[in-house]
């Protein structure tokens, strides 16, 4: 991956798209349902350039034909100009109105196909290994969901039905022009290009500012998330202004790197309205000049002088939309680049099924729950096989590390026999919540072999391997939601009455009852308003209510009062019956009656036994256990 956290985000962010063409052959695979109304709109935007065009050129049987000859006449008949002048607004008319409608379908489009992108891209995030989020900050995530698609809303909204939009005026323009007087667009063309090299001398550096700009909104985005999530940590190490410091250096940043890019952007404007007057008077005086010695009529005239204005608004238009359709097209990488992120591997075939027995003892496969788990497997020639979950496990000389060439795990072999309740204990980073992270497969075992009731575990459909294995995690988390929908997060078909069960199991249910609106109070951003041992207690309930052959507890009694862990181990016993249990604790009384402890030291087994063995033994736990050496 890209090596260390928040470092890919720096690396990404602010660069060029790198193959633009291959980016927006992508986007518009999204904008497929939308045939129609990019056919409509492709007619709608030649009708509205066409409408301007045309009304642009009624200007010169207008002058020709009625105001010229009227000049000086006493009663002109009118009924004819009247008639022209209403033709043309007509036409007017229906260029705006095709403009009108134009945007609304492609806005439409945008928000439909930003929809369709937004919808994928969640659910392929969900499908992730956890590596991926080790090695990417949610800030840098989170701006794929906002920077990254604004930008692209904004392309498909806007700037690609314009630059169409212009590329179809200016050709439409150029064409008429040439009708009109082809000496008169010789010299409008050599203005267009003296007004080009300026954009290109002013726009130069500017499309680097607007990646910088991008950059560094991003890092400050990422800065800011950090600092809120952190704000306590901040406060009580009086880290303030150190923060504030950090901050304004990144938005110095930003700040220069916004005025680099909208200085161009505001410069542009004023510098190409005044050079379009130039154009437009040097137009007028050479068209005069014309008028005299060649014989132009005023009629050419007029319509000329005006195309001229739509000539050089159009050009001016795209090059503003140059950098948007850029940034556009980065944010689109970095949305496909991680649409393109391997999925969790998954080849496991064995699933987890409720079974019965038949009056011949056989299993037979039920949809319903009834206490009996099967791995069901099915074999080359199509025979099916129901193996009964009995939760024996078995780790095999397992060697694992996180990253190359650092071993957290060397040679971990260790069994679990039905029912038992195995114990982890050993210093911080000795690597236990590793093996749980093992266990459920958030990372695959390159060397060594994990067996689940004799079946290698990455044979199992990852899903059925952790539903079959409740967890709770050493940093418990909590949804927005009720009391009762979090507990119920462990088995989504438990009734209100299996959650109120498995919470007087965990001991939750007297404090939940003295909330203020009992199992319905509302539990905000991670539950904050709980005590950090009462989020224990929920999270228990919640692996509880889940009934699963084999349950992890890491750390999850570790900021309850000994009271009442002492009354959740009796509920706990009752749920850990016939259920194999692992145990991470630090609090050894804990662990005591565990049918093994296991004491890990630098990813390796050190001591193993009952506590009574271990106690005999005379070795760490036994220091451990008498308090003359402190876990640290
Ligand atoms: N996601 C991770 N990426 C890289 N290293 C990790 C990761 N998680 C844990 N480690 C490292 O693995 C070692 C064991 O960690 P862990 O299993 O969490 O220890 P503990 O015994 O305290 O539960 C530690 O040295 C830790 O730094
Ligand atoms: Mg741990």
């Amino acid at each position: 991956m890209s090596g260390p956290r928040g470092k890919a985000m720096h690396l990404n962010r602010g660069r060029k798209p790198k193959d633009a063409g291959k980016t927006i052959k992508r986007i518009f695979s999204y904008m497929k349902g939308y045939r129609g109304h990019l056919a409509a709109v492709f007619l709608l935007v030649l009708i509205s350039s066409a409408g301007q065009i045309a009304a642009t050129y009624f200007l010169k049987p207008l002058f020709n034909d009625f105001i010229l000859p009227f000049v000086g006449m006493q009663n002109p008949d009118l009924s004819a100009f009247i008639r022209m002048l209403v033709i043309m607004a007509l036409i007017y008319a229906s260029g705006a109105l095709a403009t009108f409608i134009y945007n609304r379908l492609m806005i439409t489009v945008a928000t439909g196909t930003l929809y369709k992108i937004r919808t994928e891209l969640f659910s392929h995030m969900q499908k992730l290994p956890i590596r991926y989020f080790d090695t990417h900050t949610h800030g840098e995530l989170m701006s794929r969901y906002t920077n990254d698609t604004d930008a692209l809303r904004n392309m498909l909204s806007q700037s690609l039905v314009n630059i169409f939009s212009s590329l179809v005026t200016v050709t439409g323009v150029f064409i008429a022009m040439c009708i009109l007087s082809p000496v008169l667009t010789v010299v409008v063309v050599l203005m267009l290009l003296l007004m080009l090299f300026i954009i290109k001398k002013l726009g130069g550096k500017s499309g680097k500012f607007f990646m910088q700009q991008q950059a560094s909104v991003g890092k400050v985005n990422g800065y800011i998330e950090e600092m809120t999530e952190g704000q306590k940590v901040v406060k009580v190490f009086c880290h303030e202004d150190q923060s504030k410091k950090e901050f304004d250096k990144l938005n110095e940043e930003l700040f220069e790197a916004a005025k680099g890019a909208n200085t161009f952007a505001s410069m542009l404007r004023p510098i190409m309205g005044n050079l379009s007057y130039m154009h437009y008077s040097i137009t007028a005086i050479v068209g005069a000049l014309l008028a005299i010695t060649r014989g132009l009529d005023l009629g050419s005239l007029a319509s000329f002088l005006q195309y001229t204005r739509s000539f050089s608004q159009p050009i001016t238009m795209m090059s503003e939309q140059f950098n948007a359709i850029l940034m556009a097209l980065a944010g689109a990488e970095r949305i496909f680049e991680m649409m393109d992120e391997k999925p969790e591997h998954d080849e496991g075939t064995v699933t987890l099924v409720y079974v019965q027995k038949d009056k011949y003892g056989d299993f037979v496969e039920v949809e319903h729950r009834t206490g009996l788990w099967a791995w069901k497997q099915i074999n080359e020639n199509g025979k099916v096989t129901y193996t009964q979950v009995k939760g024996d496990i078995r780790l095999n000389d397992v060697v694992f590390g996180y990253e190359e060439n650092k071993t957290v795990l060397s040679g971990i072999s260790l069994y679990a026999k039905p029912g038992q309740k195995i114990a982890f204990v050993g210093s911080t980073g000795a690597g236990k919540t590793t093996i749980t992270n093992l266990l459920n497969r958030f990372y695959d075992v390159p060397d060594g072999s994990i067996l689940y009731d004799g079946i290698p575990i990455n044979r199992i459909k990852k899903a059925d391997l952790r539903r079959s294995l409740s967890m709770v995690l050493q940093d418990t988390h909590l949804f927005t939601g009720t009391v009762m929908e979090n507990i119920r997060y462990g088995r989504l078909d438990a009734s209100d009455e299996e959650v109120i069960a498995a919470a007087k199991l965990a001991n939750a249910d007297s404090f939940i009852q003295h909330l203020p609106q009992g199992y319905d109070t509302l539990l905000t951003s991670d539950g904050t308003n709980l005590s950090q041992g009462q989020r224990q207690l929920l999270a228990i309930a919640r692996a509880a209510v889940a009934e699963p052959p084999v349950l992890i507890l890491d750390e999850a009694t570790s900021s309850i009062d000994t009271r009442t862990e002492a009354l959740i181990e009796k509920g706990m016993d009752k749920l850990m019956e016939g259920r194999t249990v692992f145990v991470i604790a630090h609090r050894l009384s804990t662990v005591r009656n565990s049918n093994a402890i296991m004491v890990l030291e630098n990813g390796t087994i050190i001591e193993r036994g009952d506590h009574d063995d271990l106690i005999e033994q005379a070795g760490k736990y036994y220091q451990l256990y008498t308090g003359m050496f402190e876990l640290s």
